[in-house]
């Protein structure tokens, strides 16, 4: 998948001449090792998307688009220590090259960085700014929580899910845009529909991811596949499986997500066996197209012409599809 690729590669020049090289290395070079190892960029090309659907350029969206990408990776290390995660984007984890302290501190130096680039924006516009990112950064936060918490849980319902994902990922895909549209001064109605069909496609995206966790190609994912399941995470696949599945099926699940003497194998194929029996994949998919379907809505209510949303429309299908 190419992101709609001049976005990309102008991205990906600003991002070269801003790297953290500097001393001390054992703060900043993992910093670069997680900015450099590649990934979709799908935050920062959203918010440069964002600001021209206003505008015809996009360049002074860049600042943005970069803090957003930093906090995203900021967001991606400390993730991968809670989920003791040994595979990022096909290569180790920040924590597992180096230590989980390293991948604290690093991350930690990141999140203040976001806000040099932040404070790049025009003076007036900072304060919007800085609002809307602080909402989305303490959204992440909340959602990472609940999804932490949720691990140990066993009475988690598909709206706590739903809500869950929201925070911890629709929210900042939500918020590219949204602030996309606040440095393109594109007036409130326009941020709030571009913003909520940010966060339907983003509830979709993260159902994907959930998806590809159990089922997708791990050449092509980059992450350990059967990573949640091991974790017990509270997905919409285990949670429609454990709603479809008969007594003998619950108890299985229920035993699976209990037990501390387990082969990671046998438990991944166990689980997988159970959602491949209650179809639960195509339950799932279901969802997404209906929130695909209200993102589409949302996204007809911003007021420029639908030539000038193509590419966004393009981009949203390009989403679901994904294979990492
Ligand atoms: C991974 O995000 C974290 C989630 C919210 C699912 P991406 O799938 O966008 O990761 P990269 O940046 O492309 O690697
Ligand atoms: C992570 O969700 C969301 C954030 C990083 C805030 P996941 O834990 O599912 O993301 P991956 O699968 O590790 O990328
Ligand atoms: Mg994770
Ligand atoms: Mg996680
Ligand atoms: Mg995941």
């Amino acid at each position: 998948m190419q992101l709609v690729s001049a976005y990309y590669s102008d991205f990906m020049a600003y991002l070269e001449a801003n790297t953290f090289d500097q001393a001390p290395n054992g703060l900043y070079q993992p910093v670069d090792y997680i900015m450099q190892l590649g990934g979709k960029r799908l935050r920062p090309i959203l918010v440069l998307m964002g600001y021209r659907l206003f505008h015809d350029k996009h360049e002074p969206a860049l600042p943005l688009a970069l803090a957003v990408e930093v906090f995203h990776n900021f967001s991606l290390v400390h993730d991968d220590i809670m989920d003791e995660a040994p595979l990022r984007r096909g290569k180790p984890t920040v924590h597992e090259l180096y230590d989980v302290n390293t991948g604290i501190l690093s991350g930690d130096v990141m999140l203040i960085k976001c806000y040099e680039f932040l404070l790049k924006a025009p003076a007036a516009l900072i304060p919007a700014l800085v609002q809307t990112f602080n909402e989305v950064a303490i959204k992440v936060c909340e959602g990472q929580q609940y999804d932490m918490d949720f691990e140990t849980r066993d009475d988690v319902t598909i709206p706590a899910y739903l809500k869950m994902i929201e925070y911890k990922t629709a929210a900042l895909i939500e918020g590219s845009l949204s602030l996309g549209a606040i440095l393109a001064e594109s007036g409130p109605d326009n941020c709030h529909h571009l913003g909520a069909f940010g966060r339907n496609i983003g509830l979709a995206f993260q159902m994907q991811d959930d998806i590809l966790d159990t089922f997708g190609d791990p050449a092509k994912f980059g992450k350990k596949v059967g990573g949640d399941i091991l974790n017990n995470k509270k997905t919409f696949l285990l949670l429609k499986a454990q709603e479809l599945a008969n007594a003998e099926d619950q108890a299985a699940l229920k035993h699976w997500m209990s037990t501390k003497e387990f082969e990671e194998a046998e438990k991944v194929a166990a689980v997988t066996s159970l959602f491949e029996k209650y179809q639960v994949l195509e339950v799932a998919s279901e969802q997404m197209q209906s929130y695909q379907d209200q993102a589409f809505k949302h996204l007809e209510k911003v007021a420029v012409s639908s030539e000038r949303k193509k590419e966004l429309a393009d981009l949203a299908h390009e989403l679901l599809v994904r294979e990492f």
